[in-house]
């Protein structure tokens, strides 16, 4: 019996000798995980972390949400489609960074302000996977459409908190300032079940909405609520309609999980820059102030209150105006949402800008469609409004490019 050869072994050891090879033992052991173990990524390394500061209450609801977000599949048990884009939130927003033309989502049909003629056919989202049974949908001919790819989730607590008057006082529609760039925001309908701040600014019952490519989405309530509802067929209380019948049906997710997973995202910490000591970088940001850059991607904006005191009154820097700009014709997708144009597109935050290949397989994928495949092609495609500044870029010499793009790459 080896048990017994075990038995009769300890007996012949003397308990010293025991503790000792234990504790060697351990000590190896732990070591070897160490080395096992890649050490945590730096705070300033991840998009995924909670903001400082929260309490227990706020950073138990940030981790229910976290789970509803990341780890909740649907399937067809659980409401899933009929039709669909994909099963969960994080299987587009890996990690909350940005996602590649692998993960892109198409809206089709919608050319300017009277409306989507291709409703009845699927429209404004193409839902292209469905449940058994089901056919998925295909972009109608004649349609012209957009592809989006998701962007990073990160620090968006604080963009939906910045106040209208602060987006108005950056937008100049007649351009009276005479430097070519405009900027106007989206005013959109919201519906009902969003809650109105009191300070926010309507125009003819539209307000100014701020997330999403083209800017069409007012908080991150209603962006999660359509998330549900388009992405993954899911219905709640908020959006009670079936994506493929058009009628309404019960909640396929509580209004917890959907609250929940707002939290998450307010309470997702801001992109850290890195590396904000070194000279070079400094001279980078100058540049991009210099050659215009900062105008669309203006680079500190401030909150207003909020109830998470984390997000309340703060100073941020997103390199954005939340404005719609006229890109030119190179960017026109034919395909509008809201007030957006089918040239105009809402500037791009440029923080956790570095840290982008970590999500797209080490890659670049940049614009809505993730067409750039690298910083200086970005830069390259800017037209429109954004032409003179691309101009200035392309006549800086070679080193301070290098230094311009050193500086966003710490973003
Ligand atoms: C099929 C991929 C896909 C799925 C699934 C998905 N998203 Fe997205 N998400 C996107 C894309 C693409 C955009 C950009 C859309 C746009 O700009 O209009 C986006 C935009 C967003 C934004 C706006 C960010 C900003 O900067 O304005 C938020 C917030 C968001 N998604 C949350 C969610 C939540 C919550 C879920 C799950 C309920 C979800 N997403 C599911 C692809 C996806
Ligand atoms: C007139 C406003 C405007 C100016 C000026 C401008 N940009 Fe942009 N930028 C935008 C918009 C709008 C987009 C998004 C276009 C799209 O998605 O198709 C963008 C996209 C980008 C992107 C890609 C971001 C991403 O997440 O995909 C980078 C990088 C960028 N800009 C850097 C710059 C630099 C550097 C300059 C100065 C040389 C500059 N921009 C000047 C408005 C502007």
């Amino acid at each position: 019996m080896p048990n017994l050869t075990i038995q009769y072994m300890f007996k012949q050891l003397k308990p010293t000798y025991i503790i000792v090879s234990i504790l060697i033992s351990s000590i190896v052991f732990l070591v070897a995980c160490s080395e096992l173990e890649p050490a945590a990524p730096a705070d300033e390394d991840i998009l995924d972390g909670p903001l400082e500061g929260l309490t227990n209450a706020q950073s138990a609801q940030f981790l229910a949400g976290d789970i509803a977000f990341n780890d909740e599949i649907f399937t067809k048990d659980k409401g899933l489609g009929p039709v669909f884009v994909a099963t969960s939130c994080g299987s587009c927003h890996a990690g909350d960074g940005k996602g590649t033309p692998f993960t892109t989502l198409t809206r089709f049909g919608q050319v300017d302000h009277t409306g989507n003629k291709f409703l009845h056919l699927g429209g404004p989202q193409l839902q292209n996977r469905s449940i058994p049974g089901f056919n998925p949908e295909t972009i109608p001919t004649g349609a012209t459409f957009s592809k989006f790819t998701p962007p990073a989730n990160t620090g968006l607590g604080f963009i939906e908190l910045v106040p209208d008057s602060a987006i108005l006082a950056l937008s100049d529609p007649n351009d009276m300032n005479g430097d070519g760039i405009s900027g106007v925001p989206n005013w959109n309908t919201v519906p009902s079940y969003v809650d109105i701040l009191e300070n926010a600014i309507s125009q003819n019952g539209k307000y100014i909405c701020r997330l999403g490519k083209k800017a069409s989405t007012f908080n991150l309530l209603q962006q999660t609520v359509n998330a549900y509802n388009q992405d993954i067929g899911i219905t709640s209380t908020f959006n009670p309609i079936d994506v493929y019948s058009g009628h309404s049906i019960d909640p396929e997710v509580s209004d917890k999980t959907v609250r929940d997973v707002v939290a998450y995202l307010q309470m997702l910490k801001a992109p850290i820059q890195r590396e904000t000591e070194n000279v070079e970088i400094e001279n980078g940001k100058n540049l991009f102030i210099q050659i215009k850059c900062a105008a669309c991607h203006v680079p500190q904006l401030q909150t207003d209150f909020s109830i998470i005191s984390a997000l309340s009154y703060k100073t941020f820097y997103p390199y954005t105006d939340l404005l719609l700009h006229d890109m030119g014709s190179d960017l026109d997708d034919g395909y509008t949402e809201g007030s957006a144009k089918t040239y105009e597109w809402r500037t791009p935050p440029l923080w956790g800008l570095g840290l982008s290949p970590g999500s797209q397989g080490g890659k670049y994928f940049l614009m809505h469609d993730g067409r750039a495949k690298s910083i200086e092609e970005a830069i390259e495609m800017h037209g429109g409004e954004a032409a003179q500044s691309k101009n200035n870029f392309q006549q800086l010499s070679a080193t301070d490019k290098e230094k311009l793009i050193q500086f966003l790459k710490s973003l």
